[in-house]
């Protein structure tokens, strides 16, 4: 399918998409929220495709959603629209690995797609926030749930209160992001990284995927016990007699996703 406002690549079983609207910062609009959850959805059909990166430009992953789409719309608009919950429910539904690669501004919206991936990498460069308060709103995609899940209630508060933006050093201290790569790298090192995750059985990595999604949802008993069945599951797998007899024999794994 073409699309205007993001760019598909797929590169050795991973799938790059790019946000590619330069001239509003890669601002979240429904167009590019529609075409993002329609390829999100195809590259998680696709047999080709073991791990999506999800990207925007050097100067900005995403300065949030649209204001100019939003500035006009009614409290019944966007009650009734029911605003960005469509395509953010198709992301959670994508069952493959995603990794956000954030390089420049992730700012409102923008910083909670990315807290909607899999894990950030972030570019030195980089600039999480949400400023939000200052439009005379508050975060309406996961800004005050999921950044107080990654970075704790009072550096949540504070960014969402006071709107400032937090830089590439600080999200690796505070954990919303995984790593920091040098800003020229940041493709190069994402693709690496989803590269190494495609080479594993995609029986454990959904598996994986899956507990660790499931640590958010539920108390720590019923997450380990959903942990421990997973495992108990992976079993059944001949990748796991074949992961296993490789280390044992001393050689790489050849997995078969079976
Ligand atoms: N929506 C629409 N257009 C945007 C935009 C946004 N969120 N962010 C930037 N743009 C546009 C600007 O209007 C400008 O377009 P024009 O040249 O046509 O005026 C273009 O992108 C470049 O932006 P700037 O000139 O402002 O660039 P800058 O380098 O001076 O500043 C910035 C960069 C600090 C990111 C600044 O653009 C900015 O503060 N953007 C808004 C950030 C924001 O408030 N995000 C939250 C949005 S609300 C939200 O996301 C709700 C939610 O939780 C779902």
């Amino acid at each position: 399918m073409a699309y205007d406002c993001i760019i598909v690549e797929i590169e050795d079983e991973v799938a790059l998409i790019r946000l590619n609207r330069p001239e509003a910062l890669n601002a979240l609009n429904k167009q590019l929220l529609e075409e993002l959850a329609q390829a999100l959805t195809e590259a998680d059909q696709n047999d080709k495709v073991r791990c999506i990166v999800l990207t925007g430009s050097e100067k900005a992953f995403a300065a949030g959603a649209d204001i100019k789409e939003m500035a006009e719309k009614s409290f019944v608009d966007v009650f009734v629209g029911d605003l960005f919950t469509a395509p953010t429910e198709a992301i959670l539904r994508v069952r493959k690995p995603i990794i956000a690669a954030v390089s420049g501004y992730a700012l409102g919206g923008g910083c909670e797609l990315a807290m909607t991936c899999d894990f950030i990498i972030a570019a030195e460069n980089a600039k999480f926030g949400q400023p939000e308060i200052n439009l005379g709103v508050i975060a309406g995609i996961g800004g005050t749930q999921r950044l107080t899940r990654f970075v704790g209630k009072s550096k949540a508060m504070d960014m969402n209160l006071t709107g400032r933006f937090m830089d590439a050093a600080e999200a690796e201290r505070s954990g919303l992001v995984s790593r920091v790569v040098p800003t020229a790298k940041l493709i190069p090192e994402a693709m690496a990284i989803a590269g190494k995750i495609a080479e594993k059985s995609q029986v454990a990595v959904r598996a994986a995927k899956e507990a660790v999604n499931r640590s958010y949802e539920t108390t720590l008993r019923e997450g380990l016990l959903y942990e421990r069945r997973l495992f108990h599951s992976l079993f059944a797998t001949e990748d796991q007699t074949e992961g296993m007899a490789a280390f044992l024999e001393k050689r790489e794994p050849q997995f078969r996703d079976k």
